[in-house]
């Protein structure tokens, strides 16, 4: 039963972390405001949703088969508190702190509407920071951190989003504009980006 955990600890780790990443390359394709990867705008952004929904379950499998796997002897509060654990706590401590980032993504995510565009975009910033901590945390803890196809995967990984981000902030990056607004006029044209941030 304990080999089953840790197994399955391990598999939904690494799951999470390639999740995050089509999370990440979806969302700057989403920004971009136009037809990205071979899909529509709205398959995007809502691939980009369902992604990180996804990455949350993966995320909740493999904290709560470490919570019961008797090797990684975790307590309630290593999930909470980072670098507060005993085993390894730098490397499970950015672990922890990954998952709160996403947390917050997540949840402020899905009060939007009530935040606010600008609260919310200013959390939403958090997810190129999340990133590269889970990638460290996924590196530098598990058992499988000096194995070939671990590397393959986070540096394939790695290669994903250093190219979704150079695309982010290279000029041709420049927002494309959607035909309602193509049709608004010029001096309410701020207003709506502000608005659409
Ligand atoms: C965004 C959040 C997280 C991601 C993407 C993630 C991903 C990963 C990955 C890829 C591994 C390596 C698996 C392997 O070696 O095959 C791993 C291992 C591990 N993670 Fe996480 N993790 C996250 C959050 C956490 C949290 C919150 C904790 C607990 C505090 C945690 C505890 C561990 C432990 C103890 C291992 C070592 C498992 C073992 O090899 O026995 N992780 N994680």
């Amino acid at each position: 039963m304990s080999d089953a955990l840790w197994y399955f600890a391990r598999g939904s780790g690494v799951v999470s972390l390639v999740l995050l990443t089509v999370v990440v390359a979806l969302g700057i394709g989403a920004r971009s405001g136009r037809p990205a990867f071979g899909l529509p705008r709205f398959a995007v952004s809502l691939l980009h949703r369902n992604a990180a929904l996804l990455a949350v379950v993966f995320l909740a499998g493999h904290v709560i088969s470490l919570l019961f796997d008797p090797y990684a002897q975790l307590r309630v509060l290593d999930l909470v508190l980072p670098f507060a654990g005993s085993y390894r706590p730098l490397w499970q401590g950015l672990g922890t702190l990954a998952l709160d980032l996403v947390l917050a993504l997540v949840v402020t995510s899905l009060l939007r509407h009530r935040l606010g565009a600008r609260t919310w975009r200013i959390v939403h910033w958090l997810a190129y920071l999340c990133w590269p901590v889970a990638l460290a945390h996924g590196l530098g803890t598990g058992t499988d951190r000096a194995v070939w196809w671990l590397w393959t995967i986070a540096l394939t990984c790695a290669a994903v989003v250093a190219a979704a981000v150079i695309w982010r902030i290279s000029p041709s990056f420049a927002r494309f504009p959607a035909r309602a607004e193509r049709r608004i006029a010029p001096r309410l044209r701020p207003h709506l980006e502000e608005v659409s941030r």
